[in-house]
């Protein structure tokens, strides 16, 4: 099954103390959402990855904001079993092809998806997804780009997620609104639980 079917919302998540990775994973699990990405911002969230990865079976985890290839070989060592990029350049989707997990690179322009089509790549992550034209934008690619499908993330938030997903060329969205940063510091996990609920809901 594709990455983009596993779920209508991926949590786009920061993490920086390391010791709310598992208690987070548990709670967006619990409210719905098992797929999460782990961006690779912090110092943190190698760590992080590999924790959810050990502890929290019934959530995939994956590595966002891959920018390196270090990023891919560190974030696939540590557990990820997938990754996300903000952009594309040839080195880094050659070796995220030869990583073996599932990806999505990133694209923001018709020119940036038709060279990842050119290399038999249909599903992309579209960012950033409201600066770049939103749900307008991903409309237009529908009609000349058909085959091509996206999980849009940048600025989504739960009262505009479902535009998204009533889109034929959207299998889910990607945001950070199901993880607030005051709710990862004071260990709101029922607070986490119930946005991951709601966004769940939207599938
Ligand atoms: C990403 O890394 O995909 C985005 O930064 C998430 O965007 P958001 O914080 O606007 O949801």
């Amino acid at each position: 099954m594709s990455l983009l079917d596993l779920a209508p919302v991926i949590p786009v998540v920061v993490i920086d103390d390391v010791a709310t990775a598992v208690p987070l994973a548990r709670a967006l699990v619990a409210g719905g959402l098992p797929v999460i990405e782990v961006t690779l911002r912090t110092p943190a969230a190698r760590e992080a990855i590999a924790r959810i990865a050990d502890e929290v079976p019934e959530a995939t985890v994956g590595a966002g904001t891959i920018r390196t290839n270090d990023d891919i070989a560190a974030s696939v060592a540590a557990g990820a079993r997938f990754l996300v990029s903000p952009g594309t350049t040839l080195s880094l989707v050659e070796a995220m092809d030869a990583s073996g997990v599932p990806y999505l690179p990133g694209a923001a322009t018709v020119s940036e998806v038709m060279a990842l089509v050119e290399r038999g790549i249909k599903e992309l992550k579209f960012f950033p997804a409201e600066a770049a034209g939103g749900v307008a934008y991903l409309k237009s690619l529908a009609g000349p780009l058909p085959d091509v499908r996206f999980c849009p993330t940048g600025g989504i938030r739960v009262d505009t997620a479902a535009d998204y997903l009533a889109l034929p060329n959207v299998g889910c969205v990607g945001g950070s609104w199901l993880t607030p940063a005051d709710a990862l510091a004071s260990g709101d996990w029922d607070r986490v639980k119930k946005l991951a609920a709601e966004a769940a809901a939207l599938g």
